[in-house]
């Protein structure tokens, strides 16, 4: 008895370790069937709950804000009640069921600015300079070979946009701080204020406002002098 409980801890250990380190190659995601597993806010991983990562955002009405890898849409609901009037949710997931789960209980909770985007983001084409901010909850490390995520981010959002990235160890697919933060140099990112415990963390990053005359074309001779 002692023995089979023994293997099937390890065996589980395994299968966990193993989830994570294949995620790095080959897109597995969390299936939809066990969303439930995301459904509801984890209280020890405070980083990650959806009222501290609205929080940390800070959305405001009008908005137009991205939660990639949104999954059954627990950041995704308070996010769109935050940007309403005027404002409005992109929800992007690799899975169409994740999508209708979210579809439906949007529908039940009567809101109505979410617009579905099913997605692997790597094959996304989001617009430059669109959003005024994004976050990315336990999705990161979800996303195989992920080195274009943030550079593709960056790229979305408007100059002064922010990004929240939120992992918790919870996750087999976490994401080390020292990873991420290496990662959001190299894409550009102004490292703005991270919070953090043993069970996880939550990291705000900004896309620099200076970018924006790097990014206008350059002026023209202009008009010839009289
Ligand atoms: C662990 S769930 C987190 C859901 C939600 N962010 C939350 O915190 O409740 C990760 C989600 O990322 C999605 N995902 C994984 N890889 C993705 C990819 N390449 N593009 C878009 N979404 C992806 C999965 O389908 C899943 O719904």
């Amino acid at each position: 008895m002692t023995t089979a409980l023994v293997i099937l801890v390890l065996l589980a250990v395994a299968g966990w370790v193993g989830w994570g380190f294949l995620s790095r190659r080959a897109l597995l995601p969390c299936p939809a069937a066990f969303s439930f597993v995301v459904e509801r806010d984890n209280p020890l991983a405070k980083f990650t709950r959806a009222a501290h990562v609205v929080e940390r955002l800070a959305p405001k009405p009008g908005e137009t804000i991205a939660d990639i890898g949104c999954g059954p849409g627990r950041v995704t609901l308070p996010l769109a009640r935050a940007v309403a009037p005027g404002g409005e949710i992109l929800a992007i997931d690799v899975q169409p069921a994740m999508l209708a789960k979210l579809e439906a209980k949007a529908a039940r909770e009567g809101v109505e600015n979410i617009r579905r985007l099913a997605t692997d983001l790597r094959q996304a084409k989001l617009e430059p300079n669109s959003l005024d901010g994004a976050v990315m909850v336990m999705a990161l490390g979800e996303i195989p070979d992920n080195a274009a995520v943030l550079p593709a981010l960056y790229a979305a959002l408007k100059p002064g946009g922010r990004l929240v990235i939120a992992e918790s160890t919870f996750d087999p697919h976490y994401v080390a701080i020292r990873r991420l933060r290496d990662m959001a140099d190299a894409a550009g990112f102004s490292d703005r204020r991270c919070f953090g415990n043993l069970f996880g963390y939550s990291l705000l990053l900004e896309k620099p406002a200076a970018t924006r005359s790097a990014e206008l074309p350059e002026p023209g001779p202009g008009p010839a002098a009289a």
